[in-house]
C-alpha cells in the first residue's frame, strides 16, 4: 500500500524546502519530491536557488569584486599590488564548494526535522478516500505515495529563444554562464535584466568586453526612474556596453564563435562576433508534466499555477508556491509562501504583504527597492512627497571608497506613511532590510529620521533621506 503522509511537498528549492521544514516543525509528516541532479550527476536539494542561482552567482560576484578592487582600485588606498591573475577554475571551485556545503546543508535539514526525501520527479495522479495520490518516477519505476495536502514548488527555468540554440558551452542559458573555463574575450549578453546585469558584471570584472543587448527601449524598467538612469551612468562608465531598443537577427554558432546581428533602436543593423553567448531573457514556470489536470487544475495562459493570495489553488488541499505562481521570481518571496502554507494547513491565520517584499540586484553599487517606484505613485494619482539623500557626504561611504549612489524616499503627502524606498550603495541589500521592517510596520518617513543610527554608518544616508523627505536633511 501507498505510504501516507500529511503533506508532500513538490520541489526542494527555496520555496519547498522551507515549506518542508515549517511544515514538519508543526507536527505534520512531510514527504519532499526532488530529482534535480548536479553536474557530477548526484541528486541533490535546493533547486534553482542552493545550484545554479543565487548563492553561485553570490559566491563569483564577491570574487570578481575582490579581484577587480586588488587590480584596480587599491590603488587609491596607496596599497599597490603586482601581478595581480585570476585561476579561474579555482574561482569556480571555490563556488560549487560553497553549492555543495548549502545543498548537503538541505539534506541535514531533513533529517533533523524527519523529511522524508522522495527521490526522482513527481506527478498528481488523481485522489481517492481524501488523499491525493502522487507519483515518483526514478530510474525507470513509479513509486506512489499519499496526503492530504500537496504543496507544488516546482519553481521555474530559463526561457530560451527560437532559433538560438542554448548548449551551455559557447551559447549559455544561467547553468552554462555560472561555470565557464576561462574568460571570454568577447561576451555577449541577451537582455539587460537582473541576471544580465549580474552575471555581465562578474565576466567584465574579470576581464571580459561584455556587450549587453536589450529588447527595451528603457533601462532597468521595474526600478525607480532616478534609480536606473543613476545605474545607467554607473555601469556604462565601468565598462559595460549596453545597447537599447535592439531587434535581434541571425545567430548562428561556430567552433570558437558565436556571430550575431542585430538591429539597433535607429533601425541601424550590426554583426557581432563573441567568444560566449549569455541569453538571459527571463524565466518561465516548472508547470507541465505535473498532472494538474488529474485533479482538475490547469495551468494559466502564461503557464502559472493559479492561486489565491494564500497560495491556495481551486483544488482544496493543493497549494502552489515559489516561481511556479504569480508574483516576483525571488527567493525570499517563495520561502515565505512556503512558511504560510505550511501554517494555514496547521489552522494558523498567516499573511504576506507583498508590497514588502524588497529587491536586490548584485551589481557594483548593488541596487535595493522595496515599495512603490515614483512612477507608480504618479501613474495611481497618489500625493507623495520625495527625499533623496547621496552617499558622496557620508564619511563611512568615502571611507571605504563606496561613496556612489543614494537613498531615495517616499511618502504619502498627507500622512507621512512609507511608500517606497530605494537605494543604490555598496551594502544596499543589508540597508533595505531597515526599510523592509518601516514598511511592514506602517511607519512613516519620520520615524525612520527619529531613530538613532550609528555614526559613522552607511544607515545615516537612509535616515537622512528620511529627513530630506520634509527637506530637513542635516548634512546637506
Ligand atoms: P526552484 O529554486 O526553481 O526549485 C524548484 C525545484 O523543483 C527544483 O529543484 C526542481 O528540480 C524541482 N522540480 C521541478 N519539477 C519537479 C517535479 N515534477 N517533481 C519534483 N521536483 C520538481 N532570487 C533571489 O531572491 N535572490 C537572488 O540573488 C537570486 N539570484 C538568482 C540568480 C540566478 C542566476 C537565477 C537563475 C535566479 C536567481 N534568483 C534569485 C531567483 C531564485 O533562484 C528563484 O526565485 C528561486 O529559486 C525560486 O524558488 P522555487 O523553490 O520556487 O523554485
Ligand atoms: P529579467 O526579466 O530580469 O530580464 C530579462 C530581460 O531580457 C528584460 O529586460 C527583457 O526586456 C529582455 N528581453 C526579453 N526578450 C528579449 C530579446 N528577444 N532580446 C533582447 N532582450 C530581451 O530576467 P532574467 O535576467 O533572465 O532573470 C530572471 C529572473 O530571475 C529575474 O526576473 C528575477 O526574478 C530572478 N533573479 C533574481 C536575482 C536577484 O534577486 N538578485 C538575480 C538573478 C535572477
Amino acid at each position: 500500500m501507498a505510504e501516507r503522509f500529511d503533506v508532500i511537498v513538490l520541489g526542494a528549492g527555496p520555496a519547498g524546502y522551507i515549506a518542508a521544514v515549517r511544515a514538519a516543525q508543526l507536527g505534520f509528516k512531510v514527504a519532499c519530491v526532488e530529482g534535480w541532479r548536479n553536474p557530477k550527476g548526484e541528486l541533490a536539494l535546493g533547486g534553482t536557488c542552493l545550484n545554479v542561482g543565487c548563492i553561485p552567482s553570490k559566491a563569483l560576484l564577491a570574487s570578481s569584486e575582490q579581484y577587480e578592487n586588488a587590480a584596480h582600485h587599491l590603488d587609491d588606498h596607496g596599497i599597490s599590488v603586482k601581478g595581480v591573475s585570476v585561476d579561474v577554475a579555482k574561482m569556480v571551485g571555490r563556488k560549487d564548494g560553497i553549492v555543495t556545503k548549502m545543498t548537503k546543508g538541505i539534506e541535514f535539514l531533513f533529517r533533523k526535522n524527519k523529511i522524508t526525501w522522495l527521490k526522482g520527479f513527481g506527478k498528481l495522479a488523481g485522489s481517492a478516500d481524501g488523499y491525493y495520490r502522487v507519483e515518483v518516477a526514478a530510474d525507470g519505476a513509479a513509486q506512489v505515495s499519499e496526503a492530504k495536502n500537496v504543496i507544488i514548488a516546482t519553481g521555474s527555468k530559463a526561457r530560451h529563444l527560437p532559433g538560438i540554440t542554448v548548449d551551455n558551452a559557447l551559447i549559455c542559458d544561467n547553468e552554462g554562464a555560472l561555470a565557464f573555463d576561462s574568460v571570454p574575450a568577447r561576451l555577449g549578453v541577451i537582455g539587460a535584466g537582473v541576471i544580465g546585469l549580474e552575471l555581465g558584471s562578474v565576466w567584465r570584472r574579470l576581464g571580459s568586453e561584455v556587450t549587453v543587448l536589450e529588447a527595451m527601449p528603457t533601462f532597468l524598467a521595474a526600478c525607480d526612474e532616478a534609480v536606473s538612469k543613476e545605474c545607467w551612468k554607473l555601469f556604462t562608465k565601468q565598462g559595460l556596453k549596453i545597447e537599447l531598443g535592439v531587434q535581434l537577427g541571425q545567430v548562428s554558432a561556430g567552433k570558437k564563435s558565436v556571430k550575431l546581428s542585430y538591429t539597433d533602436a535607429k533601425g541601424v543593423e550590426h554583426q557581432q562576433e563573441f567568444d560566449r553567448l549569455i541569453v538571459s531573457v527571463g524565466r518561465v514556470p516548472n508547470a507541465g508534466d505535473l498532472g494538474l489536470e488529474s485533479v482538475g487544475l490547469a495551468v494559466n495562459e502564461r503557464g502559472f499555477i493559479d492561486v489565491d493570495d494564500h497560495c491556495r489553488t481551486a483544488a482544496n488541499g493543493i497549494y502552489a508556491i515559489g516561481d511556479v505562481v504569480r508574483g516576483p521570481m525571488l527567493a525570499h518571496k517563495g520561502e515565505d509562501e512556503g512558511v504560510m502554507v505550511a501554517e494555514l494547513i496547521a489552522g494558523q491565520k498567516p499573511h504576506i504583504d507583498y508590497n514588502c517584499i524588497p529587491w536586490v540586484i548584485y551589481t557594483s553599487p548593488e541596487i535595493a527597492w522595496v515599495g512603490k517606484t515614483e512612477q507608480q505613485l504618479k501613474a495611481e494619482g497618489r500625493a507623495y512627497k520625495a527625499g533623496q539623500f547621496p552617499f558622496a557626504v557620508n564619511g563611512r561611504a568615502l571611507g571605504t571608497g563606496d561613496s556612489d549612489g543614494f537613498v531615495k524616499v517616499l511618502a504619502d503627502a498627507n500622512t507621512d506613511e512609507l511608500l517606497g524606498v530605494h537605494v543604490i550603495a555598496s551594502s544596499a541589500s543589508d540597508l533595505i532590510s531597515e526599510a523592509a521592517v518601516a514598511m511592514e510596520f506602517k511607519a512613516s518617513a519620520e520615524d525612520i529620521a527619529r531613530i538613532c543610527h550609528p555614526h559613522p554608518s552607511m544607515s545615516e544616508v537612509m535616515r537622512e533621506a528620511a529627513l530630506a523627505v520634509d527637506k530637513r536633511a542635516l548634512n546637506m
